[in-house]
């Protein structure tokens, strides 16, 4: 999908967990804004020097709504771009390029499980994917979907809902939430610990399994390393890594 450069103007926020805030975005040209489930765009932000600085966003909505962009944001002290985009107010317009990224479901590819794997906001790009996924569980009914997302405490575990109820409609689709700093589960769909301690419960296939890795990037290392051990070459595993230049 080609790039460009266009300007958003913000609508509105919405906490999703004590901490996590969506913000919603439209084109100010009002042109539609096609994009891959999984692609991430990049606001570029004035910088008092002078400079400008960008800095990501995965796209947490799905395509269909066209001129929409969501993004799920969690803050980072004194940081730069958390500062602009916490304050924003209705009708601000912010520079922006996009879409980019390669985290995306490829059509011709066919697994027989895919493990979708985050941290924190790293679970957008999946949430994107939701619609994508439901077709695909609906022609394949021997595919398998596992989605593991880890936070720090049940509350921060956002847009639970939507997976929950997805992993209602489509058997083959699994949830689980990973609480790193809990010390008890209180739902069924909630495990104790950090993402990666699920692998050896999920009987993977590094043959015919496809794994994707998205936010922390002490996740992203860590999880190829023990994917690596148990056969998974580099090119079953797709990653995106949540970190940004410096200002
Ligand atoms: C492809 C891509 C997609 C991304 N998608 C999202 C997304 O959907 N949602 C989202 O919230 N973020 C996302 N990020 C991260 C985001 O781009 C920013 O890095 C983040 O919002 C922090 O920017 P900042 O300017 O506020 O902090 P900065 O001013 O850059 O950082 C301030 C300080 O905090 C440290 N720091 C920076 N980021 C983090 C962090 N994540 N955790 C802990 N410490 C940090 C820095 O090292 C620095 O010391 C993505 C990054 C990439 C590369
Ligand atoms: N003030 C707040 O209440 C609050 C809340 C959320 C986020 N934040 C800040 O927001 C920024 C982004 O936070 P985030 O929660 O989106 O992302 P994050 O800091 O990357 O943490 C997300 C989850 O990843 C876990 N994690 C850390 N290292 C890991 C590893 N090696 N393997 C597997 N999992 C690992 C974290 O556990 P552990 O942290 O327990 O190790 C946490 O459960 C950070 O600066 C954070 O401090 C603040």
């Amino acid at each position: 999908m080609e790039q460009s450069q266009f300007k958003v103007e913000f609508i509105a926020s919405t906490m999703l967990t004590p901490s996590v805030a969506e913000l919603s975005f439209r084109r100010l040209d009002k042109l539609p804004f096609p994009f891959i489930p999984g692609q991430f765009i990049t606001f570029l932000l004035p910088h008092l020097s002078g400079k400008i600085v960008p800095r990501s966003y995965s796209l947490a909505n799905s395509p269909s709504q066209t001129n929409r962009l969501d993004i799920a944001i969690a803050p980072v002290q004194n940081g730069f771009a958390t500062n602009i985009l916490f304050n924003l107010k209705s009708g601000d317009l912010l520079d922006c390029v996009g879409p980019k990224g390669r985290l995306i479901l490829q059509p011709a590819e066919k697994p027989t499980h895919y493990l979708l794997v985050a941290t924190g906001t790293g679970v957008a790009p999946y949430r994107s994917m939701l619609p994508i996924l439901a077709e695909r569980l609906e022609e394949d009914k021997k595919l398998k979907v596992t989605l593991l997302l880890g936070v720090r405490y049940a509350h921060d575990l956002l847009y639970v809902e939507d997976f929950i109820a997805f992993a209602q409609k489509y058997s083959n689709f699994h949830f689980r939430g990973y609480l790193s700093r809990a010390d008890r589960e209180t739902a069924p769909y909630q495990y104790v610990g950090y993402v990666q301690s699920a692998f050896e419960s999920l009987d993977l296939n590094p043959m015919t399994d496809l794994v994707y890795l998205c936010g922390n990037p002490y996740m992203i290392d860590e999880s190829i390393e023990q994917l690596q051990n148990i056969g998974f070459s580099l090119q079953s595993i797709r990653r995106e890594k949540y970190i940004s230049r410096k200002v």
